[in-house]
């Protein structure tokens, strides 16, 4: 597919089918993640990777509250989703990268240092990058904040402590109805608006 086609054919799914994916669909999707640029090649991301309801229903439990998911139209939508994937930052990666001697200097061996957090922008850069090839292997994806529990979930799956999830992706056949984002409504604001050429 070309990207531009993905780029703009890319959205977020809210309806899965609980039919799995391929281990190859998802291994593709991983291995896109893996291509990401990082700051000094720093590469401070991982990835978890449920599969199925076992691997996917403990997620939701410590996640959600039944509060929470009695007022979330789409929940039962999203909780069908056979795949989640977890991208998780390591910010203390970063500060060691940047105490090594080509990096030494720049302040930024401690996260004070930083103009912004590279080890969330890197994090992010990568999970485009699987939002993308989700798109490009017919595969719907939904990347969403947790809210809650999250030491909780990241105790139950012994994620090691220094690293944090940037949010969550959900990975599987969309299913109908899929309505668009609601927030689209809020409509797309256009190059005149956003870009500025020369100087503001
Ligand atoms: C950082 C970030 C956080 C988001 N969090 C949520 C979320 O918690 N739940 C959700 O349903 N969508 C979430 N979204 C999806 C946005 O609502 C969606 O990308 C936006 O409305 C545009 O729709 P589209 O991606 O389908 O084009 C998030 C998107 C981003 C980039």
């Amino acid at each position: 597919m070309e990207l531009q086609h993905a780029v703009r054919r890319r959205r977020m799914v809210r309806n899965f089918d609980p039919r799995p994916v391929p281990a190859e669909v998802v291994d593709r999707v991983l291995a896109s993640a893996l291509r990401a640029p990082s700051a000094g090649f720093a590469q401070g991301y991982a990835f978890v990777v449920l599969q199925g309801p076992a691997e996917t229903g403990p997620f939701w439990e410590l996640t959600t509250t039944p509060e929470w998911r009695a007022r979330r139209p789409h929940r039962a939508g999203v909780q069908a989703a056979p795949v989640l994937v977890l991208p998780l930052a390591h910010e203390q990666a970063y500060l060691d990268r940047y105490s090594e001697p080509d990096k030494a200097g720049l302040g930024m061996d401690e996260a004070e240092g930083w103009p912004v957090p590279y080890w969330l922008v890197d994090t992010a850069f990568a999970t485009l990058l699987m939002l993308l090839t989700a798109v490009d292997e017919g595969v719907g994806a939904l990347f969403f904040g947790i809210f809650r529990g999250e030491r909780e979930l990241l105790d139950h799956l012994g994620v090691p402590s220094p690293y944090r999830p940037i949010g969550a992706v959900a990975l599987g056949y969309p299913a109908e109805p899929d309505p668009l984002s609601l927030s689209l409504s809020r409509g797309r604001r256009g190059m005149e608006d956003a870009v500025h050429r020369g100087r503001w």
